[in-house]
């Protein structure tokens, strides 16, 4: 099923859960990510960036495959613009037939973020897309700024942000970064912030920079309201490492089975991380009589 992450992520906002938002370059990951979805009778978000669409996933080319994989299986999923930052990437976008978008505009002043992120959220409503917008500013692992307390969303401005903008869920600053953290590194999040956004805001909130932040934090995101967790790092990394161990086990392997093992890592990597923010086993379908993805 193929639809926007309003509906989905309302109902893991009021079932206390939260739905993976995966980043995704190519025909395997975009396979591992809706086969995993469909084994764990799960919801999904499909995420890619305008970066990693100039790099190599080009939108219009992923956007009509990953509809039609969606079509083929009972379970919500949605196709996301990751981080769009400029008018061009996101119209693009929703030309291309994603289902929903991000306006990212938290390098911007309070007042700049609010006008553009209006003005998309307003353009996305008007085609039955959903809007994703940020507060405060989630930065890089490598760079260590996740523990700069002035980039963390304020909670009150988060309230007038998302009266005057209307998005459909809030990405907040709590103390994740992007990335891959030094070597044993594990951020220490601000639980009781996002206890106070969660309480004013009664909404779905996303927490980006989903790699590498340790189970029990994003245990107790999930507890404290987060309902969307942005992965891309960890993903990428199990694929590397599944198809260098494939290589190193024999250098002459198929190119199509050297595919398949990081496409079977990837979905076993992504299970375990529904099963972790219990999103698995929310959509049971008695009977499903549609077609089939193989
Ligand atoms: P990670 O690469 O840290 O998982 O972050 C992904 C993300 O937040 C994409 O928006």
């Amino acid at each position: 099923m193929y639809v926007s992450m309003k509906e989905m992520l309302l109902h893991a906002h009021e079932n206390n859960y939260a739905v993976m938002a995966i980043n995704c370059v190519n025909m395997e990951q975009a396979k591992a990510i809706i086969q995993a979805a469909s084994e764990e009778h799960s919801a999904v978000i499909i995420n890619i960036s305008p970066r990693q669409m100039k790099a190599h996933g080009h939108g219009d080319i992923l956007a009509p495959m990953i509809r039609n994989m969606a079509e083929k299986v009972p379970v919500p999923v949605a196709f996301n613009l990751d981080h769009g930052a400029t008018y061009e990437d996101i119209t693009k976008a929703m030309e291309y037939g994603f289902s929903s978008v991000m306006i990212d505009s938290s390098s911007c002043e309070f007042e700049e973020n609010v006008r553009r992120t209006q003005m998309i959220a307003s353009l996305a409503h008007g085609k039955g897309l959903s809007c994703e917008a940020e507060l405060g500013h989630v930065g890089q692992a490598s760079q260590a700024d996740n523990d700069k307390m002035d980039l963390y969303t304020n909670v009150e401005q988060a309230k007038e942000f998302v009266e005057r903008t209307g998005c459909d869920c809030l990405a907040v600053a709590i103390g994740t970064a992007h990335g891959s953290y030094p070597e044993g590194f594990v951020p220490k999040l601000d639980f009781q912030r996002l206890k106070e956004l969660k309480e004013r805001l009664a909404m779905p909130l996303v927490l980006h920079g989903g790699s590498g932040a340790g189970e029990e934090n994003i245990r107790k995101v999930v507890a404290c309201g987060i309902n969307k967790i942005n992965v891309c790092t960890d993903l990428f990394k199990h694929a590397r490492k599944a198809m260098a161990d494939a290589l190193e086990e024999n250098p002459n392997i198929d190119y199509m089975d050297l595919c398949m093992a990081a496409q079977n890592a990837m979905k076993d990597f992504i299970k375990d991380y529904m099963r972790l923010i219990g999103s698995s086993g929310r959509y049971i379908f008695e009977k499903y009589d549609g077609p089939e993805l193989d």
